[in-house]
This record gives structure tokens, sequence and C-alpha cells, in this order.
């Protein structure tokens, strides 16, 4: 099962700023269903029209799940800032979820995204610490 396990982390831009939020519902009811299907796990965060993704799985499901997201209009300038072999999931809990964005939450969000690009690993750290605070409050 756990032969070829991959994380693998992408930022993006919506192509509507301004909608980002709205559209993050409708991608998260279909990710859930997908990612569960696909064995996928894995983070959204979002904020101020920009999006952090990770995502976990077997190599040739994530590639496939790429694909699909890449070309996916609601979004551009795609760029995986991170692809790594994996002995075991960060965030084997979650088929997907979310950061919801209560006001307090976007400094911090808005950080985990600044540092995406330098030190990706930190980032998705930050954001799992982040995740895990949120469903545990
Ligand atoms: C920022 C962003 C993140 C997405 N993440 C996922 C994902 O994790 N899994 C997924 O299946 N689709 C994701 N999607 C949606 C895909 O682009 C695509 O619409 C969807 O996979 C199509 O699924 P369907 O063929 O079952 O209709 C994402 C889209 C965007 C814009």
């Amino acid at each position: 099962m756990s032969l070829n396990l991959q994380r693998i982390a992408y930022y993006s831009l919506a192509s509507q700023p301004e909608a980002a939020l709205i559209m993050l519902a409708e991608i998260l009811g279909v990710s859930d269903r997908n990612n569960v299907r696909d064995s996928l796990t894995g983070a959204l965060l979002v904020s101020r029209g920009r999006f952090f993704q990770v995502l976990e799985g077997a190599a040739q499901d994530l590639d496939r799940t790429l694909a699909r997201i890449a070309a996916d209009p609601r979004h551009h300038s795609l760029n995986v800032v991170l692809r790594v072999d994996v002995n075991r999931r960060m965030f084997g809990q979650w088929g997907m979820v979310a950061a919801r964005i209560a006001p307090s939450q976007q400094p911090e969000i808005d950080a985990i995204i600044d540092r995406c690009h330098d030190d990706p690993a930190a980032a998705i750290k930050a954001a799992r610490d982040l995740l895990e605070h949120q469903i545990a409050a």
C-alpha cells in the first residue's frame, strides 16, 4: 500500500482572487471524494487569491490528480515546490482538509504561503500544525 509513497506541494494563483474562498468549498467537495477513492491525503490553504496544496499518495495517483488540477482554469501559474519520496504520511487522517479562514488566522496562512518557495518542508509542517490545532479547537 505504501509502495511508492510520495509527497508533493504546489503553489498557484486563483484566476478570480475574490472568488477563491467560494471556489474552495466546491473544490473540497470533489477533492474529498476523489482523494479518498485514490488513497490521497493532503491539505489546501488559500489566502489572498493564493493556493498552497500538499498531496500525499502513490506516485501514479499523484501524477493523475496533478494533471487534472493543473488543467483547472480556476487557477494558473501552478508551480510544484516539492516532490519527495516519503515513508509515511503527514496528513494521513485527512482526505482533503482546508484551513478555514477565520480572520485571526489570515496572517498565519499568509506566512505559510509566503514561505513555501524557499522552505517548502517548513511550510508543509506549519500547515499541518495549523490544521491540527484548528481541528482540535
Ligand atoms: C486549487 C485546486 C485544488 C484542487 N485539488 C484537488 C484535489 O486534491 N483532488 C481532486 O480530485 N481535484 C482537485 N481539484 C479539482 C480538479 O481540478 C478537477 O476539477 C477535479 O479533480 C475533477 O474531478 P472529476 O473528474 O471527478 O469531476 C482542485 C482544483 C483546484 C483549483
